[in-house]
């Protein structure tokens, strides 16, 4: 989903209802020309580098975070979509979808220092389902 107004795009929610299936996807048919694109033995800035890498060695979820909560998403609003609920109902209507789809569970991956979005997640009813090297796990049951 794709959130609009006067100045055009402005944010975006993606999922992926399976996130095992996804990432098998994305490994066969996305990454094999990514990764030729863009070798390991290039000179570039540390921050380009740390992207590139994960072009080479993608992080996945746990199993445990995946068993319960297969489904994962993604949200992101340009500063001036943020605090008027739009993130709040965007969510909401993706697990509403997902529920009608049979999908049991939704997780995401929040930067640990990332105190605002982890207190709206929880006040979605997100739980916590662990930790990353600086994230959070968190899923929601549908
Ligand atoms: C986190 C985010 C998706 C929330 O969407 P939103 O539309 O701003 O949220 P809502 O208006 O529905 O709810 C507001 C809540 O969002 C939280 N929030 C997080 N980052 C915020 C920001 N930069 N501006 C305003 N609210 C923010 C606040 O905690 C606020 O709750 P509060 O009233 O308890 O302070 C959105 O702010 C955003 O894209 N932020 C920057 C990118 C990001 O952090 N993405 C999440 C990565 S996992």
């Amino acid at each position: 989903m794709v959130v609009v107004d006067e100045e055009g795009v402005g944010g975006y929610l993606l999922c992926a209802r399976d996130t095992r299936a996804h990432e098998a996807w994305v490994e066969q048919h996305w990454l094999p020309g990514l990764r030729a694109d863009y070798s390991l033995d290039v000179d570039r800035s540390p921050a380009d580098q740390e992207i590139v890498e994960l072009l080479h060695s993608p992080q996945i979820a746990p199993d445990e975070v995946v068993a319960e909560f297969p489904a994962h998403l993604h949200i992101d609003l340009l500063s001036r979509c943020r605090g008027r609920g739009l993130g709040s109902s965007l969510i909401e209507g993706l697990c509403s979808f997902l529920t009608g789809e049979g999908v049991r569970g939704v997780h995401l991956e929040v930067g640990a220092d990332n105190e605002g979005a982890i207190r709206l997640y929880r006040r979605l009813g997100f739980v916590d389902l662990g930790r990353g090297a600086s994230s959070l796990y968190l899923g929601r049951r549908l």
